[in-house]
């Protein structure tokens, strides 16, 4: 008998573009096998069926396919190998900084870096691009409002400068998003951006299978101009860099040869 997720998988890829199977198997399945459950559905054949014929149930899929979970300076001591050494470095021989923040969800990650620029290199100048497959997420980030949670490794002094509180929400402030272009982007099917000084990639390459996680690598070394950074989540270590043309310049931070 032909597997049913596996069918379901071909039908989504020829639907919407995305290719479930090089997302980790067991991980993804249980996932979307839930949300099939809740809606009543006894196959992936004909929850497939029914996605094709219900826009909310298909948006409802989508969503559910990615975990949005961010917030800002996530891991903040890497926030602080960032400015302290690769930030620097970066910006050594070259005042013009090009930044990808790829899978950037809500915008944490893109509205950090710039932050972090603004506030410890006012000089320099920057070009951000943050993407992410989930058109939902970019569109909150493009509104820039935030919980505390999101907030909560973000030093003090820099919530009160850069966010305006309405109630229990922050709001940022508007001047940090003309640096910043938000764009959709599929890291498993789109073509990659080139001459990237600094790719931040963090917490979404763990749903990914081997298989795909190499090309991505590969595909990120290309993006990088020599010299340049990937900065990657702290369960993401890289446990052969050489093989893509990187070496390790921190924790979680690998440089192109
Ligand atoms: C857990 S969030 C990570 C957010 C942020 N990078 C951080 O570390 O806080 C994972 C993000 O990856 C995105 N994502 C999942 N699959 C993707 C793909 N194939 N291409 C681009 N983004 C993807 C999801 O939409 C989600 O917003």
């Amino acid at each position: 008998m032909i597997d049913d997720y596996i069918e379901f998988t071909k039908k989504v890829k020829q639907k919407l573009g995305i290719d479930l199977q090089l997302y980790k198997e067991t991980q993804m399945k249980r996932r979307l096998t839930t949300l099939r459950n809740k809606r009543g559905f006894p196959s992936f054949i004909i929850y497939f069926d029914a996605l094709c014929n219900d826009e909310m149930l298909l948006k409802e899929f989508t969503d559910r396919l990615t975990i949005n979970v961010s917030e800002f300076y996530r891991n903040p001591r890497r926030w602080d190998v960032l400015k302290d050494r690769i930030l620097p470095m970066l910006l050594q021989n070259n005042g013009r900084l090009s930044i990808w923040s790829a899978a950037c969800s809500t915008g944490e990650e893109p509205y950090s870096l710039a932050l972090m620029i603004k506030e410890h290199f006012p000089a320099a100048a920057v070009q951000i691009l943050a993407t992410d497959i989930d058109e939902l997420v970019l569109s909150k980030a493009q509104q820039g409002v935030y919980t505390e949670q999101a907030l909560k490794e973000l030093p003090n002094p820099l919530r009160k400068k850069y966010f305006t509180k309405t109630g229990s929400l922050y709001k940022i402030d508007d001047a940090l998003k003309k640096d910043i272009t938000f764009k959709k982007h599929n890291l498993l099917a789109d073509r990659y951006p080139v001459h990237v000084d600094l790719i931040v990639c963090r917490n979404v390459l763990i749903y990914f299978t081997d298989k795909a996680k190499e090309a991505i690598y590969q595909n990120f070394s290309n993006a990088l101009k020599t010299n340049g950074v990937l900065f990657v989540g702290s369960t993401e270590q890289i446990f052969n860099p050489n093989q893509f043309a990187l070496n390790l310049a921190d924790t979680f931070f690998y440089q192109k040869q």
